[in-house]
């Protein structure tokens, strides 16, 4: 059930167009909101990559329940990314995502995918170390591959 729930959110990850809440916030404010879900999610992928480098012991419910975490923090951050953002100083997204959105968007949906992925193999009884590792792996590479192009 908890697992139905989280595939739906991310899902809708990045359909930020119609949004009309996000008129409630201001522009400071969601970068901050912003930032402070990638700092859950980074949390979330600092225990998650412990365990598939083997430095801590691996648990495969604790795998599912990080990711399911991730998850959903992630579906909020479509409702943060509102073009009036743009102009906050604190914010360390590159004006190159503004310019080619779709590629954004696309990396996001990258990320979902893995994320999703990670979420459905966690929640399977033979899931073990070594399938964590690589599903892991994919998943926080797409957390890069984003970075790389369109983070300061
Ligand atoms: C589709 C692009 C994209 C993906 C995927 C992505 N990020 Fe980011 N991330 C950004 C952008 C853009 C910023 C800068 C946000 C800002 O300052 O406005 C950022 C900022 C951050 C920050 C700094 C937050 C702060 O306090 O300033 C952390 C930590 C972070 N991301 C972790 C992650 C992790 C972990 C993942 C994967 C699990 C991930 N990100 C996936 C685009 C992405």
């Amino acid at each position: 059930m908890l697992k139905k729930i989280a595939l739906v959110a991310i899902g809708g990850l990045f359909a930020t167009t119609a949004i009309a809440q996000s008129e409630l916030f201001k522009a400071d404010d969601l970068v901050k909101y912003r930032q402070s879900i990638y700092q859950v999610m980074s949390a979330q992928a600092k225990v998650m990559g412990a365990m598939a480098k083997g430095e801590i012991e691996f648990d495969a419910n604790t795998v599912h329940e990080r990711a399911l975490n991730m998850g959903n923090v992630a579906k909020l951050l479509g409702e943060t990314y509102v073009p009036a953002t743009q102009g906050v100083k604190e914010s360390n997204m590159l004006p190159a995502a503004w310019e080619d959105m779709d590629d954004f968007s696309a990396k996001g949906k990258a990320f979902g995918s893995a994320l999703q992925e990670l979420i459905a193999a966690s929640g399977e009884s033979d899931f073990d170390a070594a399938k964590a590792r690589p599903a892991i792996g994919k998943m926080l590479k797409s957390c890069k591959a984003c970075h790389d192009d369109y983070r300061d």
